[in-house]
């Protein structure tokens, strides 16, 4: 009886729907109304689609189908989101270009120049003609060279084949992503995680199963033991973690490893060089887990070089070789002089950028902590995040709007991050003044909302 009258309101429920979406949208045709009327349409259709429950999908789908609308994207582009932190870049870049100062807390570089011997040695190589297709996986030197890093500084027992150079980590993460997770696996993320992390999964099918960090944002092992099933495919970890800046320790590292009960590991140590307090460690190099991990690195953070695109992965040759099908099909191969000037990246030494950081991250945290923001029981051991909880009542997405609009400072919502709707995600990459002057405008604007 309950049944029945679920499915008779889940019908009426469609059907009024439908009608709603005729009324509203029958004019609309595919005739000649124009390409953008069209694709506002289309984000309408995307936006309701993510609302409706599935059942009423069909009811959509005969309405767009009689409506004679056919939307122009993929099933897998209706719950792909933006990625919250190029919006947020999108909208600063819009207030500068009507000439407003904007003091960017946002950004996810390092603001130094990419130090010039690596900018010679792409300069030779182009001017030595080495600008054409290269291997796909990356040129051999590169690839033994990324490999001999692994093995000296992370204990990684790899080889050169066991190694692919791509466009950014990211490109490697997303590879990694679609060479493991099909339909319907679950992917285990301690979350706050880096935007684009839930949303590879998306596109490749799977489920997120988000495990909120614990206090200091420290991993919650016990959760994520809990959380590991059999469907459990892979589980994604940063250290040091973008957003909070939280560096696991060996320990907690190798618990991990030990309730992942089998699954896939992705780590990625994108920041590991960007390091204050304790040790980073490779969870690859733990015996019998780095048949399962894929470490990721690349050279965007270390050397100042998130324009160039370049990273890397290690991990099971057979996990490695078939994200390089996936770069033959899609990139090809990263640039080809970019990887040679990486090969010179390797002998510049990050540290005077790394202790510049520090200084920022002690002048930041303290400010904060005195404007009332909630920091937690430690200062950020890595990267060049805090993540921390604002004092105001305002929620994380509200109070970057308006600090944005009203004192001109960028910064990115929590949100973004997980299910941290009080949390700001405040980058310190930025100049000592500009960081000073964005401090003196956020204490001007907590001021004028009652903090
Ligand atoms: C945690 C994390 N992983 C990966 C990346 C991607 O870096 P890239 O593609 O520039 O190497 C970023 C960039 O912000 C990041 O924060």
């Amino acid at each position: 009886m309950r049944a029945l009258l679920s499915l008779s309101l889940s019908l009426s429920l469609s059907l009024s729907l439908s009608l709603l979406f005729a009324v509203l949208h029958l004019p609309v045709s595919n005739d000649v109304r124009g390409a953008s009327r069209r694709r506002r349409h289309e984000s309408a259709v995307l936006t309701c689609r993510r609302r409706i429950p599935v059942s009423d999908h069909l009811f959509m789908n005969l309405y767009l189908h009689y409506a004679g609308i056919h939307t122009a994207l993929s099933k897998r582009m209706l719950n792909l989101k933006e990625s919250g932190t190029l919006k947020m870049i999108e909208k600063v870049r819009e207030l500068q270009r009507k000439g407003i100062k904007v003091i960017q807390l946002d950004v996810g570089e390092p603001d130094f120049d990419t130090p010039a011997p690596i900018i010679d040695a792409a300069e030779e190589a182009m001017r030595s003609g080495f600008t054409h297709y290269t291997p796909s996986a990356g040129i051999p030197e590169l690839r033994e060279a990324v490999a001999e890093k692994l093995r000296r500084e992370n204990r990684l027992e790899v080889g050169k084949e066991d190694v692919i150079v791509t466009p950014g980590s990211k490109q490697a993460l997303f590879y990694a992503v679609m060479a493991l997770v099909g339909e319907g696996d679950e992917v285990v993320i301690p979350t706050p995680a880096w935007v684009s992390y839930m949303e590879m999964v998306a596109l490749a099918g799977g489920r997120v199963r988000e495990v909120p960090a614990k206090e200091g944002f420290r991993p919650d092992i016990e959760a994520v033991k809990e959380a590991v099933t059999p469907r459990t495919r892979l589980i994604m970890l940063n250290s040091p973690n973008n957003p909070t800046g939280c560096v696991y320790s060996e320990g907690e590292l190798r618990a991990l490893a030990e309730v992942s009960r089998g699954a896939y590991i992705i780590s990625d140590e994108i920041y590991e060089k960007i390091l204050y307090e304790g040790s980073h460690f490779s969870i690859g190099s733990i015996p019998g887990v780095g048949d399962r991990t894929i470490t990721v690195n690349g050279f965007s953070k270390t050397y100042a070089m998130t324009g160039w695109r370049l990273g890397y992965a290690a991990g099971p040759r057979e996990v490695i070789s078939a994200m390089n099908k996936i770069q033959q099909h899609s990139a090809s191969s990263p640039a080809s002089f970019t990887q040679k000037a990486a090969l010179a990246a390797f002998s510049t030494d990050p540290s005077p950028m790394v202790a510049e950081f520090r200084a920022r991250r002690d002048y930041v945290c303290g400010e904060l902590c005195r404007l009332g923001f909630d920091l937690g029981p430690e200062k950020p051991h890595g990267a060049f995040y805090a993540f921390p909880k604002i004092g105001t009542g305002m929620g994380g997405a509200e109070f970057c709007d308006l600090l944005l609009a009203e004192a001109g400072v960028s910064a990115t919502a929590g949100e973004a991050f997980g299910d941290y709707p009080s949390h700001v995600r405040i980058s310190y990459a930025n100049s000592m003044d500009r960081l000073e002057e964005a401090i003196a405008r956020i204490g001007s604007f907590l001021e004028r909302h009652g903090k």
